[in-house]
């Protein structure tokens, strides 16, 4: 592809979802958009680029945008943070929340699914202590492909193998084929919601809990900031915030602050986070 196409492919992508492609990954660009070109009937990528060119078609778009995602999940990704989600936070916050008894959590790049249906599992595990509450997982992304996948809760072997606990595996999956199935009641604790990261994040409501886990890495300084703005925003002051073990919010934006002694987890600037230090 040459210098002019994969400048004019890059800003489109930048503009719509804030994934930065540098030069380097001009052969990303390449793999990833033949498939759509085919799709699409062209012969190949300097046609699709005219008529994009042209056009600028809203379902080529969309395809161009989600083909360039990176999708990479699993089960209990990095695990800590789900044990401090089980041990600290959530209990934490029962004792807050004890008058409405209601906890809305939100994953915000849900991508396969895999985390929302993790602290699914995870809250079903805790059995009484959630008894009679309202729980709401939100799960958003900007790939329609994936929510699609994500809500028919179907793995294969390989993605299982990920992460999950044999013996969570066995309890909530059953194997249909040559794959598995997630337990129909964990499924029916997410509700799944395409939603742009660069959008309004007020038309969400509130969250106690937002897991933004894995795709800040993808976006600029100013991108990431203004997520994260808007995530705070719908936080109340003792929300938690989780981030990928490769981000942070130092340097990036003065609404929240690392929790001391919990790698990973982020506070409310002035707030009072529902988990004491370590
Ligand atoms: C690497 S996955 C992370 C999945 C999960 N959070 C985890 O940590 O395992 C990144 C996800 O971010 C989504 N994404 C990228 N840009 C986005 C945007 N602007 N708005 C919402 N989701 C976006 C991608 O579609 C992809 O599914």
């Amino acid at each position: 592809m040459n210098t002019a196409d994969f400048q004019f492919l890059s800003a489109i992508l930048k503009q719509r979802s804030g994934l930065v492609l540098t030069e380097e990954k001009a052969y990303l660009l390449e793999s990833r958009l033949m498939p759509v070109a085919r799709k699409f009937g062209f012969a190949g990528l300097p046609e699709l680029v005219a008529m994009v060119r042209e056009d600028r078609p809203e379902d080529l778009l969309c395809d161009i945008t989600e083909a360039m995602t990176t999708n990479e999940s699993l089960f209990f990704r990095d695990m800590k943070p789900f044990e401090q989600l089980r041990s600290l936070v959530i209990p934490q916050l029962v004792e807050k929340r004890a008058a409405n008894r209601t906890l809305r959590i939100w994953s915000a790049a849900a991508s396969s699914g895999q985390e929302p249906y993790s602290i699914g599992i995870l809250l079903k595990e805790l059995g009484n202590l959630l008894e009679g509450w309202d729980i709401q997982i939100l799960a958003t992304d900007i790939s329609a492909d994936m929510l699609n996948r994500a809500r028919a809760g179907l793995y294969t072997q390989f993605e299982v193998q990920r992460g999950l606990p044999i013996a969570t595996l066995v309890k909530y999956f059953k194997q249909v084929g040559e794959k598995w199935r997630l337990d129909a009641n964990i499924r029916s604790m997410v509700k799944f919601k395409e939603f742009n990261l660069l959008d309004d994040t007020a038309v969400l409501g509130q969250f106690d809990i937002v897991f933004c886990r894995n795709v800040l890495i993808y976006f600029d300084q100013q991108t990431k900031s203004e997520v994260l703005n808007r995530i705070s925003s719908v936080m109340p002051n003792d929300g938690v915030l989780y981030l990928g073990g490769a981000e942070t919010v130092l340097g990036i934006t003065d609404k929240f602050v690392p929790i001391t002694g919990h790698r990973g987890m982020y506070a409310i600037s002035g707030g009072e986070p529902a988990l004491k230090s370590a």
